[in-house]
């Protein structure tokens, strides 16, 4: 089966794109990553991409008057790349309903928290400021409602006494490298099914569970 040509969107350092490019390189891969984009031009992650000869571009949301024409320029990159999936990994705007609906079930996201727990910015903080003793990352389908689509894969952690949210954060972010490539070979792979919130069909292997570090 031919590989899906995917686009990475970020808007940052891009430690998960490092990570989905690295398991792409593995041939069996049912995804090849053929560009990278941001909204911001001076993402670190773009040089990383392309240090390692990767396609990138830039879309700087500043230089439009909205959202729609934002979205336009996005899809003609896309579309210019012939990109068949795309893998949001930290970009920071949100994406209208129509964009999403052109992309449904070839748009999946990484959220830094166990979803539908913390939705939105801040999950870190939150989480500990909530007392929770469990807390993780989640890869999702993108729909319409931020941070709300189906789950494709989860890791767990567990929140620790002395937690500071970066402390706590870089934990979850070693757990994000793992689960997004698995996740990101599943959905591309084009095994899973989607009903309503559920996905199915991963062969039990769709989800990643840390054990508490309780001693
Ligand atoms: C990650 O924590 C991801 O879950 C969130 O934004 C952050 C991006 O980090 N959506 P990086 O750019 O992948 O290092």
């Amino acid at each position: 089966m031919s590989k899906r040509r995917t686009a990475i969107l970020i808007s940052g350092r891009g430690s998960n794109m490092a990570s989905l490019i690295e398991a792409a390189k593995e041939p069996s891969f049912p995804a090849e990553i053929v560009l990278v984009l941001s909204n911001k031009p001076e993402a670190p992650g773009l040089f990383a991409a392309k240090a390692q000869g990767i396609n990138v571009a830039a879309v700087d949301h500043k230089i439009y008057a909205g959202r729609a024409a934002f979205e336009a320029s996005l899809q003609k990159m896309l579309l210019a790349h012939r990109i068949d999936f795309i893998c949001l990994a930290g970009f920071m705007r949100l994406l209208t309903p129509s964009f999403v609906s052109h992309w449904e079930g070839r748009l999946i996201n990484i959220h830094p928290s166990l979803l539908p727990s913390y939705k939105g910015l801040d999950t870190h903080e939150r989480a500990i400021a909530d007392g929770v003793k469990i807390h993780g990352c989640t890869v999702h389908y993108v729909v319409a409602e931020m941070d709300a689509g189906p789950i494709i894969a989860q890791a767990a952690v567990s929140v620790l006494d002395d937690d500071t949210p970066a402390t706590l954060g870089a934990r979850v972010l070693e757990q994000e490298h793992i689960i997004y490539p698995l996740a990101l070979n599943l959905a591309a792979g084009r095994s899973l099914k989607i009903n309503n919130l559920r996905v199915t069909g991963a062969k039990g292997v769709a989800c990643a569970m840390v054990s508490p570090h309780i001693t």
